[in-house]
């Protein structure tokens, strides 16, 4: 039954299904939207038995990026007024189901770009240059005179070679596109390859257009920040590995599943690429402990936008995006637009 106060549906509820920030949940009080919060004591994402029996009751749903949003769960409410997703990717959601229904999707693009931009270049230089693998050295005592080879590293900007590096960025996105303003400082020469974007990689000061194949021969480090897709998935397989120099170095803060993970430990076993540094696995949390045993590796527990302040800015948008859609209006960054065009979300909306 509806409770409406001052034009305001007192009864509308948003499932938060993670331990959301205070100033996004300030959002969503200040909007009189009530919230309902579903996550363990340290913020530990819920099972989906229990996604699905929450979602029942509420209006909307405001998921994260790492939580798996499957057509099982949403058809557990198809009344639902949109789904919010806590971060740019949304491959954690069954879109097309989610159209289907009359669900709009949205996600929190733009507030996080610099911020995962930063953590693809401190992946890319502790990768080059060693960086954990010498820390570790050092705190545990081994230091004892001049380092040997095992801690030397790559040089970024033309260094001793007085080469300059090129640098293959995939993806050609916001994200891609600060990834390359970051490189200037280093003198590098930058190719991109992204089939949506050519003409504006092509009409850019600063980058060559490449197809993939030339981009993986060429480069000396290939970062990677394409979106999870039917056509993404294992886009760097055995096959682009082998394309890619014996000193290259593999960067990836996009989405595990883009590489092919074993393909990935057989080219560092065996030497046909230099290095990886990752943030994002195929079957995140878990890490192919081959990978874990591998010393020409980075890797990291996907933090790519995790900064205290960007992480309060997404989940400001993403409550805004939430209040936005239980008042049936059209937030900035909806994914899937054309769910507000269906019967199923015009019926919907006369009951708001
Ligand atoms: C994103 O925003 O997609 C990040 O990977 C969040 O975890």
């Amino acid at each position: 039954m509806k409770r409406v106060i001052g034009g305001v549906d007192m009864s509308q509820k948003a499932l938060v299904a993670w331990a959301m920030p205070e100033l996004g949940k300030e959002v969503l009080s200040k909007a009189r939207v009530e919230i309902v919060p579903l996550h363990g004591p340290k913020g530990q994402l819920p099972a989906r038995e229990e996604l699905i029996e929450a979602l029942k009751d509420v209006h909307v749903l405001i998921s994260r990026a790492i939580l798996p949003v499957p057509r099982e769960v949403i058809m557990a409410n198809s009344r639902l007024l949109g789904i919010s997703n806590y971060g740019v990717g949304y491959d954690n959601i069954d879109i097309t189901c989610a159209t289907e229904l009359g669900i709009p999707v949205t996600n929190t693009p733009e507030v996080l770009t610099e911020t995962t931009a930063d953590l693809a270049w401190a992946l890319l230089m502790a990768t080059a240059r060693k960086v954990p693998q010498a820390h570790h050295f050092t705190v545990s005592g081994q230091w004892e005179g001049p380092v040997g080879e095992t801690l030397m590293g790559m040089d970024i900007g033309p260094g001793g070679s007085n080469r300059r590096k090129v640098l293959g960025i995939i993806g050609f996105g916001r994200i891609g596109q600060t990834v390359m303003r970051r490189s200037r400082g280093f003198k590098m020469k930058v190719v991109a390859y992204d089939p949506f974007l050519r003409e504006t990689i092509e009409g850019m000061k600063g980058v060559e257009y490449r197809e993939l194949d030339d981009l993986l021969r060429e480069s000396d480090f290939v970062t990677l920040h394409c979106p999870l897709t039917d056509q993404t998935q294992h886009l760097i397989g055995r096959r682009e590995l082998d394309l890619m120099k014996p000193t290259a170095i593999l960067i990836n803060t996009s989405r595990g599943p883009v590489v092919d993970e074993g393909s990935l430990v057989s080219a560092l076993k065996k030497g046909s690429i230099k290095g990886a540094g990752l943030d994002v696995y195929e079957k995140e949390p878990r890490i192919s402990p081959d990978l874990l045993k591998l010393d020409n590796v980075v890797l990291l527990p996907h933090i790519g936008s995790a900064t205290k302040d960007t992480r309060v800015q997404m989940a400001v948008v993403a409550a805004k995006n939430a209040v936005t859609l239980l008042r049936g209006k059209r937030p900035a960054h909806v994914v899937n637009p054309q769910a507000f065009e269906s019967p199923e979300y015009l019926r919907k909306l006369k009951d708001i």
